[in-house]
């Protein structure tokens, strides 16, 4: 049995993400998604929203679970018996930092092995940080992230009432 970790910060959930984590629940027994904190960026959604946000969005697929972590990545992975990461890739952009991360947690563990999906061509301009921009200015997202997210997005810019 192969237990893979999707990790990400998730912030929030697009419909790239969702993705790569059916496609990862395709290919391996079971799938943890870690929503972790990248300390190079500052979070618009709590910890709890994201996790909450991933749930309602992978509830129809059954070998994939939600967590919160915190610390290392290649920690939560062997605390939780994941011998693989399994990571999107964007064209071009991703490249380097992918290539990176990998690297490192390869020379961290040597038994995890990261594996990256090709992203679909119809997500491969979506990011987390382009739907946080849209929605600051009010556009919808829909059709960017899964419908529940995009609600979350609405509420959270919505101008309060004068
Ligand atoms: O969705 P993101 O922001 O590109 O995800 C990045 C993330 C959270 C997977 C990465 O920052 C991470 O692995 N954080 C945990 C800390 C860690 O293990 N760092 C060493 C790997 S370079």
């Amino acid at each position: 049995m192969t237990k893979a970790v999707c990790p990400g910060s998730f912030d929030p959930v697009t419909m790239g993400h969702l993705d790569i984590i059916e496609r990862a629940a395709r290919t391996f027994d079971e799938v943890v998604v870690a929503v972790m904190t990248n300390p190079r960026k500052a979070p618009l959604f709590t910890v709890e929203e994201r996790v909450e946000m991933l749930r309602e969005a992978t509830q129809h697929i059954p070998n994939v679970t939600v967590t919160a972590a915190d610390g290392l990545l290649v920690d939560f992975a062997r605390k939780h018996g994941c011998k693989v990461i399994v990571k999107g890739l964007r064209p071009i952009q991703d490249f380097e930092y992918e290539w990176q991360m990998g690297a490192v947690n390869k020379q961290l563990d040597d038994e995890i092995e990261t594996c990256f999906l090709m992203s679909r061509i119809e997500y491969a301009h979506l990011s987390s940080s382009i739907v946080r921009e849209l929605a600051f200015f009010g556009c919808p997202t829909t059709g960017m992230v899964p419908p529940s997210t995009a609600q979350r997005l609405r509420e959270k810019f919505a101008k309060p009432q004068a």
